[in-house]
C-alpha cells in the first residue's frame, strides 16, 4: 500500500511539474507575432508524416538516420510498457496485461529487441561524440551545456534500457523458480542471456527486479521533466514544427504586410490600411518581433549542426552559424519570457536578440542560399530569422554597409541596382557600343 502511495505521489508530481514547464514554453512561443499557418491542411499532414514520422530528411545521412530510427521507434514503442507499469504501480498488481497470453509474449519480445536496438543506436551516438569527435558537434555555440546536455540524454537512455532488460531478466528467473506471484508470462529473447549473471536466491532477485522497476519508472518521470530544458524537447515539437512549416518554395520571401499596405495606399487612394500597430517594427530586433513559428523553431532545434555543416558562410570561415542563430533565439526567448512573466508585457532589460546575442557580422555573412533550411531534418528555417534581423537593420536603422546603401540609392534613382541612368539601358544593343 505504501509503495502504491509513493508511486502515485511521484507520478502526480512529475505530471504537474511537466505541465508547468510546457505551459511556460507555450507562453514564450505565444510572445511571438501572429502568423497564419493553417492553410492546406492535407499537405501539412503529409509533410509531418513524411518528415517527422517518416524521418525522411534524417536518412540523408544514413548512419545517423538509421541509428536515430532505432532510438525513435524503440523509445516510442517501449514506452507502451509504461502503461502497464503505471497500472501495476497504482493497483499493486504485477504484469497486469499478462492475461493477453501469446500476444503479451509477442509484445514483451518486441520491446526487448527494440531495447537492444536503442542501445546500439545510443552507443553509436555516444561514439560519434566521444570517440570520433564529429566536426559538426563543435563550434563556438557548442559550449559546456549543449555538449553535456547531449551526453546526459544518451546516458539516461542507456540506463533506462539497461534497467528495463535487467528487470525482465530478474523477473524471468523468478518465473522459472515459480516464486510468489511471478507467474510465467512474456517472452525474453534478449534478457534471457542476462539470467546467468544474476544471483540465484529469490530474495535478491526480487530486490533487483523491484529496484529496476522503480528505477525505470522514476527514470522515465525524471526524463519527462528534463525534456523541456533540453534539446530533447524535439521529440515532442518535431511534429507541430513540421506541420506548421513553410510550404512556399524556398527562396520565396514573404512580403511585409506594413510595406504592402503602404504600396497599396500609394497606388490606390481608396485603399484603407488597417489601423497601424504602434509596437510593430519593420523586421525584428528582438524575439517579440519574430513570429510564433520562428520561436517554436528555436525550441525544436536539436543542435545537430547539419545546417551549419552545409552553410557556405560557415565553411569559408565566416562568423555565421545557423545553429547558433537558433540557439541564440531560444536563449534570448527564455530570458525575455522570464522577464515578461515577472514584469508584464512592457518588460525591457535593454537587451535584444540583435547585438546582444547575434552580431551584425553574423547576419551580413549570410548568402541567403537556403542550404541550412534544406538540410534541417525538422523543417527549421534559420534564414527567415536572419532576414528579419537584416530587415530591421536596413529599414529601421538604415544601418547597412556602404555597398548596399549605394545599391539602394541606385534602385531609388535609376530603378536598377546599377549606377547607370535608365536612359542608357539599351546602350549595350547599339551597333557601335
Ligand atoms: C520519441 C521520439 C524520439 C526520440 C527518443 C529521439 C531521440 C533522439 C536522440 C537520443 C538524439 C540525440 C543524438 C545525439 O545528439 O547524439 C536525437 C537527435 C535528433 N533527433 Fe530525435 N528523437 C525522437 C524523435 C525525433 C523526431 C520525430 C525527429 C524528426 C525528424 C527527430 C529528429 C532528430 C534530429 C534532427 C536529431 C539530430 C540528429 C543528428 O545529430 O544527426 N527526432 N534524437
Ligand atoms: S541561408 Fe545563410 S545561414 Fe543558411 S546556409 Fe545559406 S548562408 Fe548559411
Ligand atoms: S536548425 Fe535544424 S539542422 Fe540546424 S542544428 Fe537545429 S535541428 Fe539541426
Amino acid at each position: 500500500m505504501i509503495a502504491q502511495l509513493i508511486f502515485m505521489l511521484a507520478f502526480g508530481l512529475a505530471v504537474v511539474f511537466f505541465t508547468i514547464q510546457v505551459k511556460k514554453i507555450i507562453r514564450n512561443i505565444n510572445l511571438g507575432k501572429d502568423l497564419h499557418r493553417k492553410d492546406q491542411p492535407a499537405k501539412r499532414w503529409a509533410v509531418m508524416a513524411k518528415v517527422a514520422l517518416g524521418q525522411s530528411k534524417m536518412v540523408v545521412r544514413p548512419v545517423a538516420g538509421i541509428m536515430h530510427i532505432f532510438v525513435y521507434v524503440g523509445f516510442v514503442i517501449i514506452n507502451l510498457e509504461v502503461l502497464e507499469i503505471i497500472i501495476d504501480g497504482i493497483f499493486g498488481t504485477h504484469r497486469i496485461f499478462s492475461f493477453l497470453g501469446g500476444f503479451y509474449s509477442f509484445l514483451i519480445a518486441s520491446f526487448e529487441i527494440l531495447a537492444l536496438l536503442v542501445l546500439v543506436g545510443v552507443f553509436v551516438f555516444l561514439a560519434r561524440r566521444l570517440v570520433l569527435g564529429l566536426k559538426r558537434f563543435s563550434g563556438v555555440e557548442m559550449t559546456n551545456w549543449p555538449k553535456s546536455d547531449a551526453i546526459y540524454i544518451l546516458i539516461i537512455e542507456v540506463l533506462l534500457m539497461s534497467a528495463f532488460l535487467t528487470m525482465n531478466a530478474a523477473d524471468y528467473k523468478l518465473q522459472l523458480l515459480g516464486y510468489g506471484h511471478y507467474v510465467l508470462a512474456g517472452s525474453f529473447p534478449v534478457s534471457q542471456f542476462l539470467v546467468n549473471l544474476l544471483p540465484a536466491d529469490a530474495s535478491n532477485l526480487v530486490m533487483i527486479e523491484r529496484s529496476c522497476w522503480w528505477f525505470h519508472i522514476i527514470g522515465i518521470l525524471a526524463f519527462l521533466n528534463y525534456l523541456p530544458i533540453s534539446k530533447h524537447f524535439h521529440i515532442i515539437l518535431a511534429f507541430p514544427n513540421t506541420w506548421f512549416s513553410n510550404l512556399n518554395p524556398k527562396g520565396q520571401f514573404n512580403n511585409m504586410e506594413s510595406v504592402n499596405n503602404e504600396v497599396k495606399a500609394m497606388l490606390d487612394p481608396s485603399f484603407l490600411p488597417p489601423p497601424a500597430d504602434t509596437n510593430s517594427k519593420f523586421g525584428a530586433k528582438d524575439v517579440k518581433d519574430l513570429n510564433w513559428v520562428q520561436l517554436m523553431n528555436a525550441y525544436t532545434c536539436t543542435e545537430c549542426g547539419r545546417c551549419t555543416s552545409v552553410c557556405p558562410a560557415n565553411i569559408t570561415g565566416k562568423l555565421l552559424s545557423p545553429r547558433k542563430i537558433m540557439m541564440d533565439t531560444r536563449d534570448r526567448l527564455d530570458e525575455y519570457g522570464k522577464g515578461v512573466a515577472k514584469q508584464g508585457k512592457d518588460f525591457d532589460d535593454g537587451k535584444s536578440l540583435l547585438d546582444n546575442y547575434v552580431s551584425r557580422e553574423e547576419i551580413w555573412a549570410c548568402t541567403s542560399c537556403n542550404a541550412c533550411v534544406e538540410a534541417c531534418p525538422i523543417a527549421i528555417d534559420p534564414l527567415s530569422i536572419i532576414m528579419d534581423l537584416r530587415r530591421y537593420a536596413v529599414m529601421e536603422e538604415s544601418n547597412v554597409t556602404a555597398s548596399l546603401n549605394a545599391m539602394f540609392s541606385n534602385v531609388e534613382n535609376n530603378g536598377a541596382p546599377w549606377k547607370y541612368s535608365p536612359a542608357d539601358r539599351l546602350n549595350w544593343a547599339k551597333e557601335d557600343s
